[in-house]
């Protein structure tokens, strides 16, 4: 069996970075992407770093790709959010599925969030199913000027996870053999994640009570980095349009 190759975005740190140290241990060529300290630099947020980060990929690639694993996000209560989260999501997964597809064995998997069960913006949600970048931006943008920015960060994974339920089953992903999944994680300790709540208790406690975690507050990077390298594996060959929740029993205890 020949080695697989896996590009991996938002690889310069936290689940990422995790996630393509996971690949590469276990042999696997990783063509790690980001911002910044990376092999492939391409800034997600905007059309021209979206396609650089296709055209860098097939050129280091040679063409062809097994799988790809979409992390690169941030939670600012900014437009930038949703235009990282969700068009720099899709640009990712649509911009190097012709690289997948010379695969015998494509795969892909989306970073999302436990948090877009708890809360989500209409407007936001619908500008981005609507692919309509710039209104999704001014609907976050103005969701942040009421005073409503925290509602961006869920909005965008929101939208995300309706996109790939329905892009998943269709004819470029299911039609074309690609398994195509989400990972939902709830609060994982990453280096972010530290820097812009955990390190103040009262933040944390707060986030802690709206996304309770019975197996353990903050949870591990390395239990989302193993999954998400399973979801990309050749041993995934069944499973699409799943919003896989790895998060301590959050969801089960809010939903049920
Ligand atoms: N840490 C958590 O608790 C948690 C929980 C749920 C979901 N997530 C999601 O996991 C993903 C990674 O989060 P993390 O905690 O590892 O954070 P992180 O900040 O360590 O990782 C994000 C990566 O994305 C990169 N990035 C930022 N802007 C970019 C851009 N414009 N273009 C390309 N790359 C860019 C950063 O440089 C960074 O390496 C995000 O999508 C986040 O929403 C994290």
């Amino acid at each position: 069996m020949s080695e697989r190759t896996y590009v991996v975005t938002g690889a310069a740190s936290g689940i990422g970075a995790a996630t393509a140290d996971h690949l590469a241990a276990a042999g696997a060529r990783v063509i790690r992407c980001d911002v910044r300290a990376a092999e492939v630099i391409a800034d997600l947020a905007v059309p021209e770093g979206r396609e650089r980060l296709a055209s860098q990929v097939r050129a280091v690639s040679g063409g062809r790709i097994d799988g790809v694993v979409a992390v690169a996000g941030v939670g600012l209560p900014s437009p930038l959010t949703v235009r990282l989260n969700f068009f720099g999501t899709l640009a990712t997964l649509e911009g190097l599925r012709p690289l997948l597809i010379e695969s015998d064995r494509p795969r892909a998997v989306a970073v999302s969030s436990l948090s877009a069960i708890v809360a989500a913006d209409e407007r936001i949600v619908k500008a981005c199913l609507a692919l309509d970048e710039e209104a999704a931006a001014a609907a976050a943008a103005a969701a942040v000027e009421a005073g409503r920015g925290r509602i961006v960060y869920p909005s965008s994974k929101l939208a995300l996870n309706q996109w790939l339920r329905s892009a998943a089953v269709a004819s470029d992903w299911a039609g074309a053999g690609i398994p195509l999944n989400a990972v939902a994680p709830g609060v994982v300790d990453t280096e972010t994640a530290r820097r812009t709540f955990l390190a103040d208790p009262a933040t944390s406690d707060l986030v802690a009570a709206t996304m309770p975690q019975p197996l353990g507050f903050p949870g591990p990077v390395s239990a989302i980095a193993s999954l998400l390298a399973w979801t990309v594996s050749a041993g995934n060959s069944f499973m699409t349009g799943q919003i896989l929740y790895a998060d301590g029993g959050a969801e089960a205890t809010l939903n049920s």
